[in-house]
This record gives structure tokens, sequence and C-alpha cells, in this order.
């Protein structure tokens, strides 16, 4: 299974960190040295998610060479749909203009890219040829702008890719070679949002934001990307110094740094671009891929990459991949 091609679209308001500083007790001094983020991407209200979506696929099914018909299934990772029904993936398809095929949505929160490539797997081994794959999160939705722990963490962004059964002609690609996905369901509690859904007696105007124990995440989230970087090196009998170039999850560059240090793959490994767009939850991974793409990958050379994610669930992951 490959990467054909990526895309991505980031919304057109910027937010800098010292835009904060004007409406909360917070400063750019305290976001970028606690997390390395300096600007975030945000949706304006006339700026909707699905619109995105399409501009994200649009631009990975160009850089794979293929049109909307060669689809067999979509797939979208967002914890953020704008509808209960139908799914984000039923109203691209309808937007993209494809014939009947599988879409639906799937949630694992920051994960989400992840654990998306983990079922699509499945379905290519089941006879699938070329399935897009969308990582989508506009957290501005859910962001309470008065909770400073939180809001200033996350960004709104989506991010695509064309998954294909056979190797594609287009360069750069990159080959799937193991992907890997887990759960603990106990830890929900350190970062969730309820749905707020109008017959449940509750008041839900609190619950609808986004709620975090940051310090308890943190921990276990170097903890888990760790093992699962680990594991994915030992299962394929791979080295930290095998691996050429690590395309994380973009929460924040300490936790990064510690995963480097635990893993002993040095940080210049690390591609990070969460000083510009911060948390886009599962549309960091390929936001960032598509920016690899545009570089024009490795240069052609045959090298390992490592992703890996992490996020509410708990949820986490890793993916091997050859240039
Ligand atoms: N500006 C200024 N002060 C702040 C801000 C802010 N934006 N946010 C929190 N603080 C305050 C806190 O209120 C606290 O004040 P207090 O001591 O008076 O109570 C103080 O800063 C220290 O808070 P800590 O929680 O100890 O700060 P910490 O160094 O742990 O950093 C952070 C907080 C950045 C949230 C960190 O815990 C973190 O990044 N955790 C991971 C969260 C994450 O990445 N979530 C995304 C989803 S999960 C994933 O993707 C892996």
């Amino acid at each position: 299974m490959f990467f054909a091609g990526f895309g991505k679209h980031l919304p057109s308001l910027e937010l800098h960190n010292d835009d904060f500083s004007y409406l909360l007790p917070t400063s750019d001094e305290w976001i970028r040295t606690r997390t390395g983020i300096r600007s975030r991407r945000v949706a304006a209200p006339d700026e909707g998610i699905l619109e995105g979506c399409v501009i994200a696929a649009q631009g990975a099914l160009r850089a794979s060479g293929m049109k909307p018909g060669t689809l067999d299934a979509i797939v979208v990772a967002t914890t953020t749909a704008p509808f209960a029904m139908p799914s984000l993936a039923c109203l691209v398809a309808g937007k993209l203009g494809v014939p009947p095929i599988p879409a639906f949505d799937l949630t694992a929160a920051c994960s989400g890219f992840l654990y998306g490539l983990y079922v699509i797997r499945g379905m290519v081994t089941g006879g699938l040829k070329n399935v897009l794959l969308l990582g989508a999160d506009y957290f501005s939705w859910i962001l309470d702008y008065a909770d400073r722990s939180t809001c200033v963490l996350f960004g709104d962004g989506v991010g695509a890719a064309v998954v294909s059964q056979a190797r594609p002609h287009a360069k750069p690609h990159f080959e799937v070679v193991d992907v890997c996905v887990k759960s603990e369901g106990e830890h929900g509690g350190l970062l969730y949002c309820k749905h707020a859904y109008p017959n449940l007696s509750d008041d839900l105007s609190k619950d609808a934001f986004v709620h975090m124990n940051g310090q308890e995440l943190f921990r276990l989230a170097v903890t888990r990307l760790s093992e699962a970087a680990q594991d994915m090196l030992n299962a394929h009998g791979l080295e930290p110094d095998d691996v050429r170039l690590v395309v994380p999850h973009q929460a924040n560059l300490r936790i990064l740094e510690a995963v480097a240090s635990k893993i002993g793959i040095p940080m210049e490994s690390f591609w990070t671009n969460l000083e510009r767009y911060g948390n886009t939850s599962a549309a960091s991974i390929p936001i960032a891929m598509t920016e690899l793409q545009e570089q024009g990958g490795l240069e052609g050379q045959a090298a390992w990459v490592l992703s890996l994610a992490c996020g509410s669930g708990l949820t986490w992951g890793a993916a091997l991949l050859r240039s």
C-alpha cells in the first residue's frame, strides 16, 4: 500500500500568540516556551470545513495524478464534523462528484489519520485500489476562548492523502510498510468534549467545549509515543539510526523533544510545523506530509520514515513508511 499524493488546506485567518494576550492572562513567551507554537490558523465564519476538505482532496488527487472517478472509498478522520449526520465523508463525496462508493467518518481525535490508515489497510487488502483519506479538524468550533489552558494550543486545518494499492507513478510517493494503533479508554477523561444533543437535560454549554488535563496528557503522550516508536522499530529489526525522518502529530515541541531523547532519534530528524499551525488534531500528519511532498520528499532517496500520533481516548499509533 502506498501514499500516492497529499493535499492540504489551512483557513485564512492567522492568530498569533500576542493576539491572545489582549483577551486573556497569557503571553507569547508563555505559549512559545511551553508549546513551541507561535501562530495558528482559524476558520472565519464563512470558511466551512467541507470546503477545506474539498480543496485538500483536490490537492491530493492532483499530486497523485488521479481523477475523483478513480476513488474506491472516502474516509474522513474528524472530531469536528459539522453534522451528526450525514457524515463529512458523504458530503465530500457529493462535492467531488464521485460514483457511488463507500464513504464514512471515523473518530480517534489527534490519532485519527493513523487510525484511518489502519482501517484502509484492511480495505486495500480486500481489493480496493485507491482510497481518499482526510484528516479534518476545526477545533476553533469547540474551544472555550476564555480558557487559556486549551484555546492557545489548537488550530484549524485539513490534510488529505490518496492511498493506493499499487506503486504510484507520481513522485514523491511513500510505501506504507506497517501501521499499528492502540487505545486505553480509562484515560478518556483527560481530554474530552461532549456532543450538544438538544434533548439531554444537563446544561451542556460548558461541557460542549474542550476540557483537558494537560500535565497528565503530556506525561502519557511521551510514554505511549515512545513505546509505539520503539515497538515499530523492533518489529522491523530497525535501529533509531535507520530512521531518516519522523513525521509526528504536532501537539507540543516539548513532547516531541522528550520522545526524541527517549527513543534516541535526534530532534533534527523530526518534521515540525506546529510553530505555524498549532495542533490541528487529525489534520496535522497529512498537512506535514503535504509540506514534505511540496519540498520534493526525500530527494528520491530510499529512506525509512516513522509517523507517530497520540490523542484523546487515549489513542495512539505509529506508521512505518519507506520513501
Ligand atoms: N498562559 C499563561 N499561563 C497558563 C496558560 C497560558 N496559556 N495555560 C495555563 N497556564 C498556567 C496554569 O493555569 C498554571 O497556573 P497555576 O500554576 O497558577 O495553576 C501554570 O500555567 C502552569 O500550568 P501547567 O499545566 O503546569 O503548565 P505546563 O508546563 O504543564 O504546560 C501545557 C501546560 C502546555 C498544556 C502542557 O501540559 C501540555 O502541552 N500538555 C499536553 C496537552 C496537549 O498537547 N494536548 C493536545 C491533545 S493531546 C495530544 O495531542 C498529545
